[in-house]
């Protein structure tokens, strides 16, 4: 088995550590499953990027979904980055940190009424909206609040990301956006409308995007569109272009910030507008990983089982993108090579964090890391099965901090009650 080492993860002395503190360590005093993050990973990419775009006017906007851990959006927010709001829920966290709405950007294909007023009544930086409807009720919300609603329209540029279906977003057929084909006559709609201070153009074509051409492709696009636009009157102070750059977890190789700087400014550069850039997997995603413990191994006649105590209710990625993470035992170990299954404890067939795997012989008790467990992890968990949600561990050099608790069976009930009339015949 390859056993991957990092500036953020790596084996000191055949052990695995995160920055400076020891993996194990982290298992045996917090139990496991548990997430473990890399404070540093996520400096260090969000000032790769910046520094990437640092000869342009440029905002990036953490996109809180891949990780909403206070803590975790608070070192972006305290690095000068925005947030990204994909749900009242996600701006309640976010104003949890301290987060200014002048600094945020209210996403979500189908907001409600509710999220609209709150957006609106916290003067969100910019409301993105996704269809002519949304943007007419957005304006009569807007009047009766005697506001103008700061606007960014997300035009669908129907390109293929080549990534998982579930996450292209930018095709016709996917349900983000404007079709780009009817882009130009909602906008001229929309700045017509009373209520409604148009601001910029909006795209979000994908995850785990690994090649900048389909970038190339929807700019190519969409600075056509500007362009019109401005000439028909209609100012685009922003051009937000969405996230999705990808991240290495098997041996993808996608490009880096500055590869996208250099391909895409040149292109940028024909229309004069602030840039924006909604970030989530490439800030989060490799720096973080989920602890696990083996709690049983077993085979049968064509297959080995590993049994851990983590589960799709922890790490839904293989569950339904069928979702490669790479797993490696904290301690490096000599035992010979099987090819397994790692399972969890889930009653679903599904419940997998990999398959045919090949992986160290593993013992009970055995600690392995699941890695890329940054993003799209612990956002994605789940109370099925009536397992609490599993902890968050924040490392700093050789300092570690519990910054989410492991939850307890009360937090399972909330406030569920049993209804003593319900049951007296
Ligand atoms: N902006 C918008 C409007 C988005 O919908 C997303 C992600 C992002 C930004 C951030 O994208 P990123 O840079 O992280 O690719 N659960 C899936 C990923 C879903 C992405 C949803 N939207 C996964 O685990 O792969």
């Amino acid at each position: 088995m390859k056993y991957i080492d990092t500036p953020y993860f790596h084996y000191e002395n055949d052990s695995l550590k995160c920055e400076e503190v020891s993996l194990a360590d982290l298992a045996a005093e917090y139990g496991t499953p548990a997430y473990v993050y890399s404070k540093n990973y996520f400096r260090d990419r969000f000032r790769e990027f910046t520094e990437a775009f640092s000869s342009v006017n440029h905002t990036i906007f953490f996109a809180a979904k891949s990780n909403f851990n206070l803590n975790v959006m608070k070192i972006f927010y305290d690095l000068g980055s925005g947030i990204d709001v994909n749900s009242a829920g996600e701006f309640y966290r976010a104003s949890k940190i301290g987060a200014d709405p002048k600094r945020m950007l209210f996403t979500g294909v189908g907001k409600t009424e509710d999220e609209i007023k709150l957006a609106l009544e916290n003067d969100v930086l910019v409301i993105k909206a996704e269809s002519f409807q949304e943007i007419e009720r957005i304006n009569e919300i807007a009047k009766s609040m005697d506001k103008k609603a700061p606007l960014a329209i997300r035009v669908n540029p129907d390109v293929d990301p080549l990534t998982h279906p579930y996450i292209s977003t930018g095709l016709a057929e996917n349900k983000f956006g404007i079709d780009a084909s009817q882009a130009f006559d909602v906008f001229v709609e929309s700045a017509a409308l009373s209520n409604i201070d148009l601001h910029g153009i909006d795209m979000h074509i994908g995850s785990q995007i690994t090649s900048v051409d389909p970038y190339i492709e929807s700019v190519s696009k969409i600075t056509e569109l500007i362009k019109k636009l401005k000439a028909a009157g209609i100012d685009i102070k922003h051009y937000d272009l969405g996230g999705g750059m990808g991240i290495t977890y098997k041996d993808e190789k996608p490009f880096s910030p500055k590869d996208l700087a250099d391909r895409i400014l040149p292109v940028l550069s024909k229309v004069d507008c602030e840039i924006f850039f909604e970030p989530g997997r490439f800030l989060t995603g490799n720096g973080g990983v989920l602890l696990t413990k083996v709690l049983y191994t077993k085979s049968n006649r064509i297959k080995n089982f590993i049994v851990v105590d983590a589960a799709m209710t922890d790490l839904l990625r293989p569950s339904i993108y069928n979702a490669y993470h790479h797993i490696q035992p904290v301690a490096k170990s000599a035992a010979s090579d099987i090819t397994a299954d790692i399972v969890g404890p889930v009653c679903e067939s599904g419940d997998f964090l990999a398959k045919s795997r090949i992986i160290p012989d593993c013992g009970r008790n055995e600690i392995l890391a699941v890695l890329s467990a940054g993003a799209y992890a612990m956002v994605m968990s789940s109370n099925y099965n009536a397992r609490p949600r599993a902890p968050e561990i924040l490392v700093d050099g050789e300092n570690h901090y519990l910054v989410r608790s492991r939850e307890t069976y009360e937090h399972l009930l909330y406030d569920e009650q049993i209804l003593d009339k319900l049951h007296q015949h």
